[in-house]
């Protein structure tokens, strides 16, 4: 059992079966992570490279914990400590990582498209961390993987993907995945921090977060991306706040439904403390399904080479 693919480049190429196939797998490596001894031999043997070219807190940790879980050897490259500060670039970064030995190449950059340009000539699996706003494949997979666990399915749900969408790669992964999955997909924003033709992807567009609101099951709260704002694209934090804020007063107008944020969390920026720590909220499960999630990826880009 495994997927076709050597790699995991993004949602937009996998089908609702490859998709739903990570999801199922998640589910017996959870049940792993409950266990006293977290440990199954699964990648004995292989090497992991971790090369994040951006912070990470989650994904880096999670993608190091998955594959310490599955008995991989794992190494961690901050591009800041790197030879990537004397000037070398992200192919010579690569082959040498090749000559040392990594069966996998999980990477974080700014630059849209780089674990596709990696995965054309290193000969191991290449696992795309965040692409600048392109695609964050592992970050929608353990959202989808939340709201099954939650709510028992995806199919026929209303999820909102609520701020910044035109910067966001955690939104675009989650659109491809929630719209093959039969999800109902709306996005919600400011009319600036929405991309011009996302309704041709399958979502509903909403600038009212009022009126859209009562209407979903499920909430996806973004992360305003400060660093990547041009200027202009919103008045202000307390602007941003008051009309696209997630707080207790909209809250209590859908008291059912599922608040999800992909972290890191500006607090009163984009939603308030007292939501982010409500019973509504599954922040912190997440960040442990992410864990599941990308142990089931490792282990399924495998294919036929796994132990079963
Ligand atoms: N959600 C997410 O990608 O978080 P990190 O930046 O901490 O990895």
């Amino acid at each position: 059992m495994g997927l076709k693919q050597k790699d995991l480049l993004g949602l937009k190429d996998l089908s609702r079966e490859e998709i739903s196939l990570i999801l199922d797998t998640a589910v017996s490596f959870k049940e792993v992570l409950g266990r006293d001894i977290k440990k199954v031999p699964v990648l004995r043997g292989k090497t992991v490279v971790n090369l994040f070219y951006e912070p990470s807190t989650r994904t880096r940790t999670s993608f190091e914990l998955a594959s310490k879980m599955l008995s991989a050897d794992v190494i961690n490259i901050a591009t800041q400590t790197s030879a990537v500060q004397k000037g070398e670039c992200l192919k010579d970064t690569v082959l040498t990582l090749t000559s040392l030995g990594a069966d996998y190449i999980v990477i974080r950059t700014s630059m849209c498209g780089a674990p596709h340009f990696i995965s054309t000539f290193f000969q191991g699996h290449v696992l795309n961390a965040g692409d600048g706003i392109n695609e964050h494949p592992t970050q929608a997979l353990l959202d989808m993987y939340t709201i099954k666990e939650k709510l028992g399915k995806i199919e026929g749900l209303k999820v909102l993907i609520l701020g910044d969408i035109l910067h966001s790669r955690v939104a675009r992964s989650n659109m491809f995945g929630l719209v093959k999955m039969g999800a109902e997909v709306g996005v919600c924003g400011p009319p600036t921090l929405i991309p011009k033709d996302v309704a041709k992807l399958g979502v509903k567009v909403h600038l009212d977060l009022d009126e859209a609101l009562p209407n979903y099951d499920i909430v996806n709260v973004l992360r305003v991306q400060l660093e990547r704002q041009r200027q202009g694209m919103f008045a202000s934090a307390h602007e941003y706040y008051e009309h696209y804020g997630l707080t207790t007063q909209r809250l209590e107008k859908n008291k059912h439904l599922l608040v999800m944020h992909p972290g890191p969390m500006n607090r009163g920026v984009e939603i308030s403390p007292d939501v982010a720590e409500s019973e509504n909220a599954v922040i912190e499960t997440q960040v442990t399904n992410g864990v599941a999630v990308r142990m089931a990826v490792l282990y399924l880009l495998l294919g036929g080479e796994s132990h079963e």
